[in-house]
């Protein structure tokens, strides 16, 4: 078994900074969120605003000391000092996994591009199976990730954005929502949307782009809306086309507000989401542990 070890209270590399262990209700301990693949920090945000230490760790934050592909137990204590984690979130990029890119998936698979991104997929459960953290979860689009990486199983939960949409209802005003009640015929209609319009359904989530999660965790609750077709594909994301650089790139991998606070909330180590999960780990490990020495006595008796 893993040595589990608390840190303390200095700023680890990545760390948010937004959570401090002096704010946080004194009834609770902080928690250590390891977040992979997070430049943005929205899927953590609901975290860090509630005290937690998040650790954002994405390539594009430090491209020498985050690159995901040469962690070790070593390099993950050693030099990134993270001697262990509450819970880990991963959202590995899915460009040479999602069915939107099958077309390229053979010289992917021959050039090494399908190999390298596995790789980081397979870092993610081995930081799952070093750390054991209280809950895990790894995102990504529908497509060929559970074929090329056939350890992790079929997807615990899919969704659109659209199904927590209802998390976002209070940052509306009136004139907002009822514009998006009208906006759900304007595509039949041939109405064409403004720049203005689409953001509105971008920041209400009314939307479509459905994902897939693998791990232990507790799945949201779903507050689903109508989602709005802006365009003949369906959603807004569409609009952003599949070429257009970084930018577009970095928009279409966004974690929607309303789902990031719907999985905060089942997972927020409240005692309803502690026994969602079954126990923190190491209320299982040492559940476990019991069970075995019960087992080894019975034998020796
Ligand atoms: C699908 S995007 C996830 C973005 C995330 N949802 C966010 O809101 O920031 C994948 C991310 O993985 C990062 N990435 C790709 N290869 C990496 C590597 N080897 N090590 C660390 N991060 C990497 C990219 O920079 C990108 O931000």
């Amino acid at each position: 078994m893993l040595r589990r070890v608390r840190q303390g209270a200095r700023r680890r590399p990545g760390t948010s900074g937004r959570g401090s262990k002096l704010e946080y209700p004194a009834d609770m301990e902080p928690k250590t969120i390891l977040s992979l693949f997070d430049y943005s920090g929205q899927w953590t945000a609901p975290f860090a605003a509630a005290g937690h230490d998040v650790i954002m760790i994405d390539a594009k934050h430090d491209p020498e000391l985050h690159d995901i592909a040469k962690f070790s137990v070593e390099y993950l204590i050693e030099v990134l000092g993270i001697e262990w984690v509450d819970a880990i979130i991963a959202a590995p990029d899915c460009t040479h996994f999602t069915n939107a890119g099958a077309q390229y998936w053979r010289i992917k698979d021959s050039d090494g591009r399908t190999a390298a991104a596995a790789h980081l997929v397979r870092q993610t459960l081995r930081c799952v199976e070093f750390y054991k953290p209280d809950f895990w979860v790894l995102e990504n689009p529908v497509g060929r990730l559970p074929k090329v990486v056939a350890e992790i199983g079929p997807a615990t939960f899919r969704f659109d954005p659209c199904d927590f949409a209802g998390e976002l209802g209070r940052e509306l005003t009136a004139a907002e929502i009822s514009t998006l009640e009208e906006m759900l015929s304007w595509f039949e209609l041939g109405r064409k949307f403004t720049a203005a319009e689409i953001d509105l359904v971008k920041r209400s989530n009314r939307y479509t782009k459905r994902t897939c999660l693998w791990g232990h965790f507790n799945v949201p609750t779903i507050s689903r809306r109508e989602p709005i077709r802006v365009c003949a594909q369906g959603s807004w994301l569409q609009r952003l086309g599949g070429t257009n650089g970084e930018g577009g790139k970095a928009a279409r991998s966004d974690t929607p507000e309303g789902f990031a606070r719907a999985f905060h909330a089942a997972n927020d180590w409240s005692a309803a989401a502690v026994k969602g999960w079954g126990g923190t780990s190491l209320e299982r490990i040492e559940a476990e542990e019991a069970e075995e020495t019960g087992l080894i006595e019975q034998l020796q008796r």
